[in-house]
């Protein structure tokens, strides 16, 4: 199992949008993928649909 975590100070500069897209190609080739959601706005888990 590896994980990956981005991280930056600065505020929007595509932190979840990169985890987001990271994730689904990684899982289109085959890995098994999950990802996790700590930020409070929540923005990874409405990106991919869920409440
Ligand atoms: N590679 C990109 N090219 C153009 N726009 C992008 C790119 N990546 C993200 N964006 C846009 O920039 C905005 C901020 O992206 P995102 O929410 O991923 O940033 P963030 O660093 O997670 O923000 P926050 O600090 O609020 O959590 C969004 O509107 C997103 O669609
Ligand atoms: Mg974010």
């Amino acid at each position: 199992m590896t994980t990956y975590t981005f991280f930056n100070h600065a505020g929007g500069v595509g932190k979840t949008s990169a985890t987001r897209d990271f994730g689904y190609e990684l899982a289109s080739r085959g890995h098994q993928v999950l990802l996790v959601d700590f930020d409070p706005q929540g923005n990874l888990t409405s990106f991919l649909g869920a409440d």
